[in-house]
């Protein structure tokens, strides 16, 4: 097992009826912004749940976050912190009301010229400014990490940023929340947390034993409760078990003392710049031909996967390694989740070169655990999962 640090200071308030207790954890005298998504806070209940729990509060409101967290729209909202002296934020929302809070956060104490610049440079964030989230969508484990993902449309870019600074103060996870979400984001949600668990697992074994049982067990939770919560999103025992699964697969526990991959993610990224694919759809279109493509790296615990998340017994460990990539395939399926990127766009030819020309032209050498997946290799990656 590899060394490890591990601080998480994010402060998890799980369950029913958890919202009420959200001036607790704000301080006293705090001039807040609530930020939110395109309004779907307005329709279920939640916006009036947050807004009766802060009436004690001093608290303006910037809505209209889209999914995939838009930079300009971003700037609007820093423009009103600083012109308002807001010194705390409360994110309402999914991953991307999340994320965009987070760029908040760090662009708010920001000393450099240009904001942008946390995202090019990949500056990290030691001390930003302090915020919390209710979460309304289990998918990205945003509300208890320290990264985020931001869009600009003017350049199709699509970019991380993190540092210790932005971990939320407190997260509130109310799996009530989870009853009016639509069919395709629960589907999403539940796509984007098994990959997570992917990225930090699908390597190579080093002997860590307990994070190889974590991750596995976040799977298998995963697996179990997919049909039951995307039949009924108010079987509240699925939507907690959803919920908690979620925040688990990326709030860095299950990464510490291993390996972990990324490329998937970082090729998908690049997906839902170009063609504005949903997050989690770009994972399913690119891991298959990931694995595919890098089977002899990572056949090893392909088969381990296959034989204990999906119960692969017979056969070499090749034949299971394989079995693993084509029951994560059904698994993509079975959420209703296509797996090609010729399913999404018709314009899918030269993507490849596209993407791997923008890897290059950022000085990306190589990706995945071993940072082998070369520019040369993601084209070729890509093009598979045409
Ligand atoms: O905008 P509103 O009206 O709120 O509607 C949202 C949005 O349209 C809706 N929604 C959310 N909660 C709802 C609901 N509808 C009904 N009832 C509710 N309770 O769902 C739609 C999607 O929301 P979004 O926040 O975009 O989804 P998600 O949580 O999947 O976030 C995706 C973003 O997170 C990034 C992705 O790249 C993407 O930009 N990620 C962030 C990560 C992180 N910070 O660690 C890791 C992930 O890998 C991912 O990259
Ligand atoms: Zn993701």
């Amino acid at each position: 097992m590899n060394n490890f640090d591990f601080q998480n200071p994010t402060k998890i308030l799980f369950g029913k009826g958890q919202i009420a207790t959200l001036s607790k954890e704000i301080p006293e005298n705090a001039k807040v912004l609530m930020l939110y998504g395109g309004g779907s806070i307005k329709t279920n209940g939640i916006y009036n749940q947050v807004k009766t729990a802060l009436a004690n509060f001093k608290v303006l409101e910037f809505g209209g976050i889209p999914a995939n967290p838009e930079y300009a729209v971003l700037m609007d909202a820093l423009k009103v912190i600083k012109s308002e002296n807001i010194t705390f934020l409360l994110a309402v929302g999914g991953g991307s009301v999340i994320d965009g809070t987070k760029f908040l956060s760090a662009a708010a104490v920001y000393k450099g010229e240009d904001p942008w610049n946390i995202l090019k440079n990949s500056e990290r964030t030691m001390k930003g400014m302090p915020f919390g989230s209710v979460l309304t969508l289990p998918a990205t484990g945003s509300e208890m990490n320290s990264s985020a993902v931001i869009t600009r449309r003017e350049t199709k870019e699509k970019l991380a940023m993190g540092g210790p600074g932005l971990f939320p103060v407190f997260s509130i996870l109310d799996p009530e929340v989870v009853q009016s979400i639509p069919e395709k984001q629960i589907a999403n949600g539940l796509a984007d947390a098994f990959t997570h668990v992917m990225e930090q697992y699908l390597t190579y074994p080093v002997g860590g034993m307990l994070q190889d049982r974590f991750s596995e067990s976040i799977l298998q939770t995963l697996i179990e409760v997919a049909p039951k919560i995307m039949k009924n999103p108010a079987d509240y025992n699925a939507a907690a078990n959803f919920m908690w699964s979620c925040t688990m697969a990326l709030n860095g526990l299950i990464q510490k003392g291993v390996p972990s991959d990324w490329a998937t993610h970082m090729m998908g990224h690049e997906l839902t710049a170009l063609f504005g694919i949903d997050h989690a759809r770009t994972l399913a279109i690119i891991a298959p031909s990931h694995y595919t493509y890098n089977f002899e790296n990572k056949k090893e615990k392909l088969a381990q996967y296959a034989e204990r998340v999906w119960g692969v017994t017979e056969g070499t460990l090749d034949e299971k390694a394989k079995a693993g990539i084509e029951k994560t395939k059904a698994f993509y399926n079975s959420l209703g989740i296509k797996t090609s990127l010729s399913e999404y766009t018709k314009d899918y030819e030269g993507t490849a070169e596209i993407i791997s020309k923008r890897f290059t032209d950022r000085g990306w050498k190589g990706l995945g655990e071993r940072q082998d997946v070369t520019p040369s290799d993601v084209e070729k990656i890509v093009m598979m999962a045409y």
